[in-house]
């Protein structure tokens, strides 16, 4: 049976993964900076700010899948802490590469996640496609640097893929789960101008993409992953409130209380660019949530 090792594997996308593979036969690994013991599952330690990794980690492994990274949305963006969301995906990487080429062991395929931020956040009608050049804002600079590290692990001749993922769309996490807050009091209404793009995905969409990444020998490079259905903010929280069973008002939360608040982190809500999901449909995958009702259906049915 083949090991899928994944470093931050205790989130929200490697809690789902795991689930996910251990159904499809996989055994499945985690790297945790604070390794909790679980019956069914081997956590191995490691700390990539002191260069620490158990060696069994890699040793046991045909597939790492690369989701370690601090939070983006969690704090606002000081100097410190922009450090920090950079190195903790980079460093971590470059760990995990130099623990590779040190062991006998060959690794089959490296999988970094990305996200859309590689295109900036761009409110305007363009829609991106892989091909595109990163944009030059916090996020978009940030995302070529993770990519850039995954991609020595091609140049060492290991298959990679880069996974740009969306707004990740699950019932209890991350950003719906924050969205939701508001709209279930009565209070939902659009962000800013709510023109704004919110390229979002199905958690088990995400899952499965990852899966396809480990299996199709012919899939490298960077994929967007995102459903083929574009929603601005205005149209997303409307249709969140529209499944949820609650009003959305006019006018608009204006955009300088989220400035005020969250100071230019405030992007990720209130700019966001239109991205294509052309290329990973065209590599075969069938979305089974590719439109926002069922999508919002199926979390909170
Ligand atoms: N969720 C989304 O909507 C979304 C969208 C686009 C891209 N992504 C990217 O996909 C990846 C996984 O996302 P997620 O939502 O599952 O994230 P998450 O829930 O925040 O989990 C990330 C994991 O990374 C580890 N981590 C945190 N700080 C770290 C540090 N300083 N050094 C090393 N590891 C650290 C933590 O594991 P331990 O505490 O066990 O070490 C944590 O469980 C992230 O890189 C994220 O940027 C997510």
């Amino acid at each position: 049976m083949d090991t899928v090792l994944i470093s931050g594997g205790t989130g929200l996308i490697g809690t789902h993964l795991t689930a996910k593979l251990k159904e499809k036969g996989y055994n499945v690994a985690l790297l945790s900076r604070n390794p909790v013991q679980k019956a069914d599952l081997q956590i191995y330690h490691w700390d990539p700010g002191k260069s620490e990794i158990d060696s069994g980690a890699i040793s046991d492994s045909d597939y790492i899948i690369h989701l370690a990274g601090v939070n983006i949305g969690e704090r606002r963006w000081t100097r410190e802490r922009r450090k920090l969301i950079l190195e903790s995906r980079v460093k971590s990487g470059d760990l995990l590469l130099r623990s590779v080429t040190g062991n006998s062991n060959k690794l089959k395929v490296f999988i970094s996640a990305s996200a859309v931020g590689y295109y900036g956040a761009v409110t305007s009608d363009k829609i991106f496609y892989e091909e595109d050049p990163p944009w030059g804002d916090f996020l978009g600079e940030t995302c070529r640097k993770w990519e850039e590290s995954a991609d020595r692990f091609e140049e060492n001749g290991i298959r990679t893929i880069k996974i740009r993922t969306g707004v990740v769309l699950s019932s209890h996490e991350g950003v719906l789960a924050k969205m939701i807050i508001p709209v279930k009091m009565g209070f939902g209404s659009a962000i800013g101008n709510g023109n704004q793009y919110m390229p979002w995905i199905h958690v088990e969409d995400l899952c499965n993409i990852y899966i396809k990444a480990i299996e199709d020998v012919k899939m490298r490079g960077a994929y967007n992953a995102v459903a083929p259905d574009h929603r601005t903010n205005k149209e997303f929280t409307k249709c969140l409130a529209q499944i949820l069973g609650q009003p959305f008002w006019f006018p608009n939360i204006p955009s300088f209380a989220f400035r005020m608040l969250f100071g230019e982190m405030s992007d990720i809500l209130l700019k966001g660019s239109r991205v294509s999901s052309g290329k990973i449909i065209s590599a075969g995958y069938n979305f089974k949530f590719p439109d926002l009702e069922n999508a919002l259906n199926n979390l909170f049915q």
